[in-house]
């Protein structure tokens, strides 16, 4: 497993987020000096502590991700950021998150952002996943990845990151279950693998714990997890990392 991604929504002030990311910072070297290779940790702050935090934290251990940005590069656009504003400050974009799509963001827009990403350099982590247990995940997230790879020739594509997360799964600290989540992330691949997309990775997001984190585990082609409220707290996101590095790294 590849990636450990800390979406910390909007949560911390810039005051508490440079204190959470030392302290994650901290329980890292510790991981790496007791022998552990680490997966790609990403945090992503909110926007307003990007700055502070690009200034203190070790990039050696720690990566920086954004939780959204615009397509545009400049414009009269109130409240947004470019990601001509942040290619300096983070190296991985978050696009389409359901928490954003439930704002009204659309297929169209986000596919316009990916391709913003690429055009600044940034690899996206695009979010897909169905809003119910009930529905067709399969059918869902296709039209969602190939909706969001519109407007780019996948085949040009050097690094993607998508993310599978079940929006029922979302918040609850219980994910969907390892056959469902295998299910859903063989059959995005088969789709990337169509494509043409050179490197994909897919990885888990929606409900992840220190707990929950082992069975997700188990499962075969996950190549990350993009954690939400457990990588609030030092401790549960540095168990997470833990378990991870325990179990691939070598
Ligand atoms: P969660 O959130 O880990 O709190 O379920 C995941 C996400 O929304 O990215």
């Amino acid at each position: 497993m590849k990636y450990v991604i800390g979406n910390w929504k909007m949560h911390t002030t810039v005051p508490e987020a440079v204190a959470l990311a030392g302290k994650i910072e901290d329980g890292l070297h510790d991981q790496v000096q007791g022998g552990q290779t680490l997966p790609t940790v990403v945090l992503c702050p909110p926007f307003v502590s990007l700055t502070a935090l690009s200034d203190v934290v070790d990039g050696r251990v720690i990566q920086f991700g954004a939780q959204n940005m615009h397509w545009e590069p400049s414009g009269p656009f109130t409240g947004e950021i470019s990601s001509k504003m942040l290619k300096d400050l983070v190296r991985y974009v978050i696009i389409g998150h359901s928490e954003r799509r439930l704002m009204g963001e659309t297929d169209e827009q986000i596919a316009q952002k990916v391709a913003a990403a690429y055009q600044a350099d940034l690899c996206p982590i695009l979010c897909v996943g169905e809003a119910k247990p009930t529905d067709q995940a399969a059918g869902h997230v296709e039209d969602e990845l190939r909706e969001g790879l519109a407007a780019i020739d996948p085949k040009s594509v050097e690094r993607l990151i998508v993310a599978y997360e079940p929006i029922w799964a979302v918040g609850t600290g219980s994910p969907a279950d390892e056959k469902h989540i295998g299910e859903v992330i063989s059959y995005l691949k088969e789709i990337l693998a169509g494509l043409g997309v050179k490197s994909a990775d897919v990885v888990y997001g929606g409900g992840i714990t220190k707990q929950s984190v082992k069975h997700v585990l188990t499962v075969p082609g996950v190549d990350g997890l993009l954690v939400g409220g457990a990588s609030l707290n030092d401790q549960e996101f540095l168990s997470i990392v833990g378990e991870v590095a325990r179990q691939y790294g070598t």
